[in-house]
């Protein structure tokens, strides 16, 4: 039975669609919507107004999205080393944590390694982790070995809307190079300010994973959003 990183190593680019900016008073329906649409992956932004401004959600919202979607968890949470069997225990598919965050990252990968996936135990949990815009790429290199996916940050973490920054082009390219070198089958992440505008452009710089919420989730209309995204992520 193939592990979700191998499902979604061989099916990348992928979408992954952010629900921050979903309507939350009917949040199920939405991500029932994303699933009608295609989508395999939706994000949920944790964030604990410590690590970063703002604070939304945890483990029980998580849990309360159970659908064929795989759950992609973004934490933006200080200290993340003791909050990872919630997450897990929720749901997450996916647990990525901000190198940031902790000063014993490497030990955070340590522990999700022994965590069982809830939903299917032969998928494995994927293991990823983040990089604010202010981090240099090398503060991941040590983590090469003991992560399934390194998450590169467009936007500062804490909201939704925000515009591209534009370096990220550059790190998500010195990223591939760091990646060719260790040879390993790493999923490299761009999340936030993705649009319409430039999704083409970020699955056709190589990103596997392509996080976006408010394009899809604009109040208006999520699915004819959604189909777009995945339509303008399929490779020539
Ligand atoms: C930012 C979050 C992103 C953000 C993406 O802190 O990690 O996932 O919500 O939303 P958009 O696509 O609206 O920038
Ligand atoms: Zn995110």
């Amino acid at each position: 039975m193939p592990t979700l990183f191998d499902q979604l190593h061989e099916t990348a680019p992928l979408v992954s669609v952010g629900v921050l900016t979903a309507d939350l008073r009917a949040l199920g329906a939405e991500v029932e919507l994303l699933a009608a649409t295609g989508v395999k992956l939706v994000h949920f932004d944790v964030m604990d107004g410590v690590f970063c401004p703002m604070t939304t959600f945890g483990p029980p919202v998580v849990a309360a999205c159970k659908s064929r979607l795989f759950r992609d968890v973004h934490l933006m949470i200080d200290e993340p080393l003791t909050k990872l069997d919630a997450y897990v225990a929720a749901g997450a598919d996916i647990v990525t944590v901000h190198v940031e965050s902790t000063r014993h990252i490497h030990r955070v990968f340590q522990t999700l390694a022994n965590l069982i996936n809830v939903n299917d135990a032969s998928r494995g949990v994927v293991r990823g982790v983040a990089l604010n815009p202010g981090t240099p790429i090398e503060a991941v290199q040590p983590l090469f070995d003991c992560v399934e996916y390194i998450l590169l940050l467009a936007v500062n973490p804490g909201w939704g809307g925000q515009k591209f920054i534009p370096s990220t082009r550059q790190r998500l390219a010195h990223l591939q190079r760091l990646r060719q070198e260790t040879k390993r089958k790493i999923l490299i992440g761009v999340d936030g300010g993705i649009t319409r505008d430039n999704v083409a452009e970020i699955a056709a710089l190589g990103a596997d994973i392509i996080v976006t919420g408010s394009a899809v989730f604009d109040g208006k209309n999520a699915a004819a959003n959604a189909a777009h995204m995945l339509q303008a992520v399929k490779l020539p």
